[in-house]
């Protein structure tokens, strides 16, 4: 640690998305002063390494921000509720991975590569981290429309059982063991058995159909591109993948759009790039982006309904890019 540097809370550090967020600052060399990890009263007594160092994991409370200058949490829709506005009262800047306050006007919903400016207001002291599986979409589709003028999209996603914390991948992991084994399969985080199988369900429903992380697309995407009038109509599904979320995205423009013209605007962008050759089966797969920092893009086409219309596949690690990297280059441009 620095002592040139700020003082940093992570709520949630023992999580899936918390433990990234920790080898993020490491690897970006985060100018950190002091570290507080902070999880449930369960984890008290552990602790995480840190720049060689082992830190202790101590409980959330209210009490837990004097002095913190940037609160990283990870922890729960529920647990940001409660404990998010307590960090912005003791003056700490919240940057919050949960859904609890994306759709607030008086927070910023950020991706740094695609809305940056969005942080200058931060009046609540709350900015939020967008969901993942809209994180990695935007990632691919942010170049194309500053090109060519994004109108709707049609998109769905192929997403990783990390998605839903350590206990997805445990969920994963027993049950191919239990299959394998011959023994019965217990079904506890997902609907259904998720081991050789695709679950067309993630999140709640809602009235329309349609699930709450179909719709994040749509409302998320909205609030990020400052483009009230784009329609998302999303399929969620839930594949049994360790890591790295998948999406097929059909996104149809206001001017006319070229594939050339559309792989050199993404390859030309921060933090995706483009994989796509079919000669040499060149395409992106979850296994390629896993604990990576940028998204790939491949299969890039002309759509064959729609006249401006493109076609692509965009993977992103979703525990990186998809919540720690985001979270962390957020406090970056802080
Ligand atoms: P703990 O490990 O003590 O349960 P994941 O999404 O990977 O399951 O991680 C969830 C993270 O959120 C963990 O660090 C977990 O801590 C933390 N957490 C969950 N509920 C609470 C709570 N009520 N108070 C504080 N931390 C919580």
């Amino acid at each position: 640690m620095t002592t040139q540097g700020k003082h940093i809370a992570v709520a949630g550090a023992t999580g899936a998305v918390g433990r990234e967020i920790l080898a993020c600052l490491e690897q970006r060399n985060f100018p950190v002063a002091k570290l507080t990890l902070l999880a449930s009263a369960r984890s008290v007594g552990k602790t995480l390494p840190f720049r060689g160092e082992e830190i202790p994991v101590q409980e959330l409370t209210k009490d837990s921000f004097a002095g913190v200058d940037i609160a990283l949490f990870s922890a729960g829709g529920g647990t940001s509720k409660e404990f998010a506005p307590a960090a912005a009262a003791a003056g700490a800047i919240v940057i919050d991975n949960s859904s609890a306050f994306r759709m607030d006007p008086e927070v910023p919903l950020v991706i740094p590569e695609v809305n940056p400016a969005d942080v200058r207001s931060i009046p609540k002291g709350i900015i939020a981290n967008p969901n993942c599986t809209t994180i990695i979409t935007l990632m691919g589709l942010t170049p194309l429309h500053r090109e060519f003028g994004l109108r709707n999209i049609i998109a769905s996603s192929y997403q990783a059982v990390s998605g839903s914390g350590a206990q997805g991948i445990a969920e994963l992991e027993s049950q191919v063991q239990a299959i394998v084994a011959g023994q019965p399969v217990a079904t506890n985080v997902y609907p259904h058995q998720i081991a050789f199988n695709v679950i067309p369900h993630v999140d709640v429903f809602e009235a329309n159909g349609y699930t709450r992380e179909e719709m994040k697309m749509q409302n998320e995407g909205r609030k990020i591109l400052h483009l009230d009038t784009m329609r998302a109509s999303v399929t969620c599904v839930r594949v049994p993948v360790y890591r790295s979320h998948s999406v097929a995205v059909t996104a149809t423009f206001s001017r006319p759009v070229d594939v050339e013209r559309a792989r050199q605007c993404i390859d030309a962008a921060p933090g995706v790039r483009v994989c796509d050759d079919r000669e040499k089966a060149l395409y992106p797969t979850p296994l390629d982006t896993s604990e990576k920092d940028d998204c790939l893009v491949g299969r890039i086409r002309r759509d064959l309904v729609s006249d401006n219309g493109l076609t692509f596949w965009v993977v992103g690690d979703q525990v990186r890019k998809g919540a720690a990297l985001n979270a962390v280059q957020i406090a970056e441009i802080l």
